[in-house]
């Protein structure tokens, strides 16, 4: 958990439209800047964001969200790594983070280490006519290497010297797995006469390289190791690249190598990634679903492409849901996606992955194995195979799918496979009744009372808060307006209150009724007042109006206590003293407020 403090710091001292800008060209228009959305298509702009809210909403998709929203939204970041993104952008070091405090400084040396030697590869490629010659043999345009930063590592043991003169003795070279000290104390580069592929994270930082060999050798690639910025089984090659294509095509593919992505690109098909010569990971799926809800694995055709198939499986049962589509793409087995479109070509590779197989359908190839299904025996084997995969999948109605599909091959009834299986079928007569409904897409919005008007003024003019009482509860009763009435006025106390406060409560609250309430206030018009004066009138305004609304909640409250020793005396009940003082004063108590009222 991200404390709420640090993320208002973070937000505070962001820059959303100076953030947004470097992937969006912005036009100011009015208070706001405008641009075409970059969540949809469209022609004519209607994505503004504002710099006086710290926040973006698009009129035609409803896309909105803070400069946090917004990493998380266009880079696919998690709300945590979209965080810790703006937090070192601004200098600010993340709490849990409980490392030395070197460490930011050492990640920022580390991403300069990287990206220098990355322009160094790429400016040696330009003197290189083997590796020139060898990638042109493979089908590459100069424009895909230019897209993709493809480089050279010349045949030098100390190459990056020329790059990085006295400071290829810093540490922090070592530390990117650029260079290499043997037990001697000597240094030598790690990679050399090999083809460079730089490895990006999401934001563009180049955070490691795939480096293969020319031709013929051992090993054919070399890549860097796990370093502070490189983290295998969380990085995808080509991810960066692949954005905006996987964005039109509603999908992503999967692929396992470098050269996969590459040439994909270059006859056409820019939707793709790979894994890092690693299997793929949750975390890997989890990142492909924010980007899109269709993924499709492409893996060789060999049976190492089936065993990374086999666990791409496994790990994306969990990630799954109704509404999200994986696929696997099995290619002949003599290609790999790289040979394969430049043999077939483009619309042949696309048929293919249209053609992909669904994941039920792989899944339950994968429960048949060699399986002798006319056997009992074997069908038993079927259903106990599928324990390690049916309960994982997390979409509930695939899963009642998946569990109908079994119980046809293993002869049995659904119920049963179910019931083997250790996992309930919906409205099934034993089944689990009290199942959640599923969570309403738009928060609901109640109508708007003078609970909803006191928070709407308060986030105006926060000094209002002072004109209520301690306890709040007693008068708002439990209400998602009076646990942020709440919070408003501990962030003002801290003097943290203002429109970032809003944006980072958004961005950290669970609790729907609250993010809608959130919602509705930081996308409430812009006040631009024309002077001092005219704020100080609707300062002024805001109070009357506050105070009004403050007493009819006062009223509300008197009345509803009213009834309720009403009701209890009508039943019969015997009210003590104290009671009755109060059921004979309620009404004169509430006069004198209604009169106060009409007074001022
Ligand atoms: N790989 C690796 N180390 C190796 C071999 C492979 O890290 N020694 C990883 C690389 O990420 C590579 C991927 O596994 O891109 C797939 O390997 P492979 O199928 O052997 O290579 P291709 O991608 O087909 O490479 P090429 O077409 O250049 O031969
Ligand atoms: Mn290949």
């Amino acid at each position: 958990m991200i404390p709420e403090s640090f993320i208002q710091d973070v937000l505070a001292r962001t820059d959303i439209v100076g953030l947004i800008e470097r992937y969006v060209p912005l036009k100011r228009g009015g208070a706001n800047y405008m641009a075409c959305c970059p969540f949809h298509n469209e022609k004519s702009p209607s994505f503004s964001v504002s710099p006086t809210k710290q926040f973006y909403h698009c009129f035609g998709c409803g896309a909105h969200g803070t400069a946090i929203g917004f990493l998380m939204e266009y880079c696919g970041m998690s709300f945590r790594d979209a965080v810790k993104d703006l937090a070192q952008q601004c200098g600010l070091q993340m709490p849990e983070d409980d490392a030395p405090q070197q460490d930011r400084a050492r990640t920022v040396s580390l991403l300069d280490a990287t990206l220098r030697a990355a322009r160094y590869f790429r400016e040696q490629l330009r003197h290189a006519p083997t590796a020139i010659e060898y990638l042109k043999r493979r089908g590459l345009t100069g424009e895909v290497a230019r897209q993709f930063g493809i480089g050279y590592a010349p045949d030098d043991w100390n190459g990056l010297r020329t790059a990085f003169g006295a400071d290829y003795d810093e540490a922090s070279l070592v530390e990117a797995g650029l260079v290499i000290q043997n037990d001697a104390g000597r240094r030598y580069d790690r990679f050399r006469d090999r083809v460079m592929f730089p490895i990006l994270d999401q934001r563009g930082n180049i955070i490691g390289f795939g480096g293969r060999v020319i031709g013929q050798g051992e090993p054919k690639y070399l890549n860097s190791p796990e370093t502070p910025l490189f983290e295998k089984g969380r990085e995808l090659y080509g991810l960066f690249q692949a954005r905006q294509a996987i964005r039109e095509a509603g999908l992503v593919v999967v692929t396992e190598g470098y050269m996969d992505v590459v040439a994909l690109a270059q006859y056409g098909f820019g939707a793709a990634v790979a894994t890092l010569g690693t299997a793929t990971t949750a975390t890997h799926i989890q990142k492909l679903f924010r980007q899109a809800e269709k993924v499709v694995f492409c893996f060789d055709g060999d049976n190492a492409g089936r065993k990374a198939a086999r666990r791409a499986l496994e790990n994306c049962l969990d990630q799954l849901a109704d509404d999200r589509e994986v696929r696997f793409l099995f290619l002949p087995a003599e290609h790999d996606p790289d040979s394969f479109i430049r043999v077939e070509g483009l619309e042949a590779f696309r048929r293919a992955v249209d053609e992909a197989m669904p994941l039920s359908e792989f899944l339950l190839q994968t429960l048949r194995g060699d399986l002798n299904l006319g056997i009992p025996e074997d069908r038993a084997k079927l259903v106990h195979e599928a324990r390690a995969f049916v309960p994982k999948i997390a979409a509930p109605v695939l899963q009642v799918q998946t569990v109908r599909l079994i119980a046809d091959d293993a002869d049995m009834s659904a119920e049963e496979v179910a019931h083997a299986l250790g996992i309930r079928l919906p409205g099934s007569r034993h089944g689990n009744r009290r199942s959640p409904p599923a969570r309403p897409r738009t928060p609901r919005t109640a109508p708007a009372g003078p609970q909803r008007q006191l928070l709407h003024l308060t986030a105006r003019f926060p000094e209002l808060l002072d004109r209520l009482p301690g306890d709040l509860e007693a008068l708002f009763g439990e209400s998602a307006e009076a646990t942020l009435l709440q919070t408003f006025r501990d962030a003002h106390d801290h003097d943290h209150f203002s429109a970032a406060t809003l944006a980072a409560l958004y961005e950290s609250c669970e609790d729907d009724a609250r993010r809608a309430l959130l919602l509705e206030l930081l996308n409430h018009e812009d006040e631009a007042f024309a002077d001092d004066d005219a704020r100080e009138v609707a300062r002024q305004a805001a109070r009357l109006e506050f105070d009004g609304h403050f007493t009819n909640l006062q009223i509300a409250a008197l009345d509803h206590e009213f009834a309720s020793l009403q009701q209890r005396l009508t039943r019969g009940e015997a009210l003590n003293t104290e009671e009755m003082r109060r059921f004979r004063e309620l009404p004169a108590e509430k006069q004198q407020l209604r009169s106060g009222q009409k007074m001022s």
